[in-house]
């Protein structure tokens, strides 16, 4: 069976992403050296488990997003305290993005830094949070916001996984990778899903190694992410992030239409895309509220002066800023939106 190797270019921080089906199997070589233990941190349905060569234990976290907590990593530290875990040794995450960013991040502060490697799940974990080196937990105040950047040693998709993943979770990562479709305009669609994933995670890659710490182009990352992430706060996270990412994304390129950055037939081809190739809605099921979408987008983090926006245009997908509510109305329009 092919494995796929994707390297992440960052100097001495350089590691390997292995994407095929069996590809836990080869773990062993991500396991440093020196390590004596190896610490998993995994969830209770998460279908596969690596088998070490040295001594290991497994440890289990929370479901859900409310488990991504200051909380958890301190039981998690305490955990790594009993079992002994030095800065010698290592940490495995084994789950989804919730998993890996919650083991990435308690890797991080153990003894100041300690290695971690990943086995991502979940479409979402491959194709993005497994990558990249972003780790944290929530807040009462906000997502993602106690975190540090701590790369793994490596990291292992296997396809195998997937074969648990729910429609809804499944829908999830296929929002992302359609962002990936319109971030280099490379024909996805031509590869069999292992060497889509492994593309993927190599635009992925590409962008981080240019970019590790977002002071520029990461930022692309976040196509379709400012409508989202409004979407998905007023339905009260009923609303999944990859369904809202779709829905962003549709709603950025009516935006970039309106600013007269694209044409009509790069509207419709993400219409075709993100609707027909990949399956995703392209609007809201629920009736909406324009100027709470419009208020909340205000309140999105890159937010600098103005709206900022990030928008397709003719020299491909950018970050613009003083993007103003005219358009975003006329986009609204455009998509004809049930609306209160
Ligand atoms: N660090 C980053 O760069 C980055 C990027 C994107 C998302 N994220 C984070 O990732 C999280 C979302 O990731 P996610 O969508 O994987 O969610 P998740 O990790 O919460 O997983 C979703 C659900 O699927 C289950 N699951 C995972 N793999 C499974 C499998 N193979 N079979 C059956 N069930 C499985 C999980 O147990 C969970 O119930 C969020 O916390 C988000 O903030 C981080
Ligand atoms: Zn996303």
């Amino acid at each position: 069976m092919t494995v796929h190797q994707v390297k992440v270019a960052l100097g001495e921080r350089s590691y390997s992403v292995l994407v095929g089906h069996g590809a836990i199997n080869q773990i062993d070589n991500f396991v440093p050296k020196l390590a004596k233990r190896a610490l998993v941190v995994t969830q209770k349905n998460i279908p596969i488990q690596p088998t070490l060569k040295i001594e290991s234990t497994t440890v289990f976290i929370g479901d859900t997003e409310e488990h991504k907590s200051l909380t958890t990593i301190e039981m998690l530290a305490q955990k790594f305290a009993e079992f002994g875990l030095t800065r010698n040794d290592v940490v495995i995450g084994v789950g989804g993005g919730m998993v890996t960013d919650v083991a990435g991040f308690a890797a991080a502060s153990w003894h100041r830094g300690t290695s971690v490697v990943h086995v991502a799940t979940s479409l979402v974990g491959m194709v993005d949070a497994s990558v990249g080196g972003k780790t944290g937990v929530n807040i009462a105040s906000g997502k993602n916001l106690v975190g540090a950047f701590w790369q793994p040693l490596g990291v292992i998709c296997d396809l195998d996984a997937l074969e648990t993943l729910t429609q809804r979770e499944m829908r999830c990562g296929l929002g992302e990778v359609a962002k990936y479709h319109f971030l280099t305009g490379d024909d996805l669609l031509a590869l069999e899903m292992p060497a889509r994933i492994a593309r993927c995670v190599e635009i992925k890659a590409n962008i981080v190694s240019a970019d590790e710490r977002e002071s520029g182009g990461r930022a692309l990352l976040n196509y379709g992410h400012t409508l989202a992430h409004a979407l998905e706060r007023s339905s009260n996270f009923m609303m999944a992030h990859g369904e809202a990412v779709a829905v962003g994304m549709i709603f950025a390129a009516h935006v970039a239409h309106s600013m007269k950055r694209i044409s009509q037939a790069r509207v419709d081809e993400h219409y075709r895309v993100i609707g027909e190739t990949y399956g995703l809605k392209v609007k809201p099921d629920e009736i909406i509220n324009r100027r709470e979408l419009i208020g909340l987008m205000h309140l999105d983090k890159k937010a600098v002066s103005g709206l900022t926006f990030v928008l397709d245009g003719p020299s491909g997908i950018e970050v613009v800023s003083g993007v103003s509510e005219m358009h975003l109305e006329q986009a609204f329009d455009a998509m004809r939106l049930n609306e209160k």
